[in-house]
């Protein structure tokens, strides 16, 4: 297999963003390790996976709109990959390629830090990518989970092909009816005035929102507001950034440094942008 000095670690999607590397770089500066890991913003993803192993990349992360498309290109996919049916992590074994998804694993870490979830009534707003790792996550762990989406016959759907329950559109959601509360829409992502559900939230909920930026999203805000527990997005991300770490290290991943270089990138982006 082909190698580089130092090893290299990426990330491929159409826009590159600086969050993957921020965090990768901290954790292999506290390992101690020989890695670099750069953002590269492609247009063909085919090519993108034959670059992992003309170059022997030893681990890239596959962000939107790539997570499926690199799929068939890839000589061996993860269980929860292929029920998943998208791809976020590609782990070079001595040249042999396999898909893994971690968005479902750093959900789930992220909601059990906070709770158990077997036997809980878990709802999730969405029915994207995100909401479907997180579901499958969910379910997998033991929750019962009811999917609400905008466009009810696309939540219908993904409910039925994961086999969870659908509730209806958003407006459908009753807070009395459930122990713990995700947001997977893309309401509220650099948009700090926004709240996917326009109702007032009852203090026995624990809210998770996968939106990132800003960390204090308008729904987290108005959830502590309400009296409940909540849980930021980032947690997920950063869960989610630790597996692939154990996956190309076989270390234990350096959390809290992971975090605070995530922190104070989005802290950064958000001086940029304004959020
Ligand atoms: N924290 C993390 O680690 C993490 C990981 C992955 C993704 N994310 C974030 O999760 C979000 C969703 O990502 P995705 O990949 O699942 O996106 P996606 O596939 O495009 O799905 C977007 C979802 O948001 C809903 N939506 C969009 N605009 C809406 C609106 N105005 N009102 C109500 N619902 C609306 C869509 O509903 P329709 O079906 O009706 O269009 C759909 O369910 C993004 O903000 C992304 O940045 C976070």
């Amino acid at each position: 297999m082909p190698k580089s000095i130092p090893t290299l670690c990426g990330s491929i999607m159409a826009e590159p963003f600086s969050l993957g590397v921020r965090i990768h770089t901290a954790a292999y500066r506290e390992l101690g390790l020989d890695y670099t890991f750069v953002c590269f913003g492609v247009e063909n993803p085919e090519l993108a996976v034959q670059a992992i192993r003309t170059l022997g990349i030893r681990g890239m992360s596959v962000s939107m709109p790539y997570k499926s498309a690199v799929m068939p290109f890839l000589d061996e996919l993860d269980p929860a990959a292929r029920a998943i049916g998208a791809v976020n992590t590609i782990d070079n074994r001595n040249g042999r390629l396999t898909g893994y998804n971690t968005d479902f694993i750093g959900a789930v870490r992220a909601l059990q830090e906070a709770t158990d979830l077997n036997g809980q009534a878990l709802a999730i707003l969405g029915a994207g990518g995100a909401a479907r790792a997180i579901a499958y996550g969910a379910q997998q762990a033991g929750a019962q989970v009811t999917l609400f989406n905008r466009s009810t016959e696309r939540g219908r759907a993904l409910a039925m092909d994961l086999g969870v329950n659908f509730g209806g559109s958003l407006r459908d959601f009753v807070a009395t009816n459930f122990a713990i509360l995700v947001n997977a829409t893309s309401v509220g992502f650099r948009a700090p005035d926004a709240n996917p559900l326009g109702q007032t939230l009852e203090p026995h909920l624990l809210v998770m929102d996968i939106a990132f930026i800003p960390v204090r999203t308008k729904l987290l805000q108005d959830a502590e507001k309400a009296g409940c527990r909540t849980i930021a997005g980032t947690r997920m991300l950063l869960h989610q950034a630790c597996k692939q770490i154990e996956l190309y290290t076989e270390r234990q991943a350096p959390l809290a440094v992971m975090e605070k270089a995530l922190l104070d990138e989005i802290n950064r982006l958000g001086r940029s942008v304004g959020t």
